[in-house]
């Protein structure tokens, strides 16, 4: 609990000015954080999340699946019962008042800590720039003081990559129905794909639409200079830079430390292809990127974002085959 009681009186006393669900009692509310911040925690580390490496399991068993693939399996009504963690804190109805979080109406797809009838958002939440999409929400759901350390929100996250996906399923269905993303295609461990082994890099990547492919490293990534580590390193300036070094101290794992030298395009295109086969062993539980134009673009965002890499035009002798 990093939240001091000065702290959490302030918060009621912010919350009792809205006059909201005066009724329930500050001491209800005061059980509800405790308890929703105790509950997560103990049964469910197994989860490659908040920076704790799966011991011992087989290969890529403990990874979490992307979003898009849980969502696609995701149960709203699963998802309504356990937005009753959410409520101590959240209205989700349309017009519902704020209580000690804002009202959620719609906000699967809108700006973040804007808006909601004029809630008193944290400047760190504030300082998130952006709209919350599936990821982020998955990402802020997860472990809210990770995502915006200094948050108001006094929980710990949901531990369960299933719950994350229910919940935020449950969200969409309150005001926002946003089109789910596309399930990716995750390959079986060990399974190469067919273009993985030996291609040379010759597609040119386009750093805008691999601004968009890059949304499913958020979950782990942040790319901002100067931008925190999360599950996984921050990566500004990674292209061209030492492999498993630096990053303010990330822990790597051996296996990616064990490769020397630096991040070219070719060995993050190796890497983005299938990170296990990279570096067997690694702690980036991310099954790859199957499409040799996805890699490309993702690299050219990369090496945008403080990169070092020429990253030129088509060779000419070859040219780019479309993957
Ligand atoms: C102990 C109270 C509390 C609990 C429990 C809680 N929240 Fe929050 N929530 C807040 C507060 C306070 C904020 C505002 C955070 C800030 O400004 O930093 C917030 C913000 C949010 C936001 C961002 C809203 C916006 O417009 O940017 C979302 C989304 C959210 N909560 C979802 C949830 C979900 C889903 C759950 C349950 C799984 C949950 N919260 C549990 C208090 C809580
Ligand atoms: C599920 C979390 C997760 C996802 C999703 C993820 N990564 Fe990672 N990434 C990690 C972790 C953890 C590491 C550290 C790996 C290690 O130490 O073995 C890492 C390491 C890296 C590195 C090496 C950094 C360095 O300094 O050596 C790069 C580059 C990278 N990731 C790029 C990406 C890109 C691009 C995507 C999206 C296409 C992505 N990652 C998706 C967790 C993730």
């Amino acid at each position: 609990m990093g939240l001091g009681m000065d702290d959490r009186f302030n918060t009621i006393a912010g919350w009792t000015l809205f006059g909201g669900i005066v009724a329930l009692g500050l001491s209800t509310l005061s059980a509800h954080y405790f308890l929703a911040d105790k509950h997560e925690r103990p049964e469910k580390m197994g989860y490659a999340i908040a920076g704790v490496e799966p011991e011992g399991g087989a290969g890529g068993a403990a990874a979490v699946e992307p979003i898009a693939n849980r969502l696609a399996k995701a149960d709203a009504a699963k998802g309504e019962a356990i937005f009753a963690k959410c409520k101590a804190c959240h209205t989700i109805d349309q017009g519902a008042a704020n209580g000690i979080g804002p009202n959620l109406w719609g906000v699967v797809g809108d700006a973040r800590a804007e808006g909601r009838g004029g809630f008193a958002f944290s400047d760190s939440l504030k300082s998130k720039a952006g709209k919350w999409d599936f990821a982020s929400l998955d990402e802020w759901l997860t472990n809210p003081k990770k995502f915006a350390d200094g948050t108001k929100m006094s929980f710990a996250g949901l531990a369960d990559p299933m719950d994350r996906a229910n919940v935020i399923l449950y969200l969409n269905s309150k005001g926002s129905n946003l089109p789910l993303p596309a399930p990716e295609a995750v390959p079986a461990a060990g399974a190469a794909p067919a273009d993985g082994a030996a291609t040379p890099v010759a597609l040119v990547g386009d750093a805008a639409k691999g601004e968009k492919v890059f949304a499913k490293c958020q979950a782990c990534h942040t790319v901002a200079q100067g931008g925190p580590n999360g599950i996984g390193p921050n990566l500004y300036g990674v292209a061209g830079d030492a492999i498993a070094e630096g990053r303010g101290g990330f822990a790597f794992s051996d296996a990616l430390k064990a490769h020397k030298g630096t991040w070219d395009q070719a060995t993050l295109d190796q890497w983005l292809t299938a990170p296990a086969k990279f570096a067997q062993g690694t702690k980036m539980t991310f099954a790859g990127l199957s499409s040799a134009q996805d890699r490309a673009d993702v690299i050219a965002y990369l090496n945008s974002q403080g990169g070092k890499l020429s990253l030129g035009a088509a060779p000419a002798a070859a040219p780019a085959a479309a993957k």
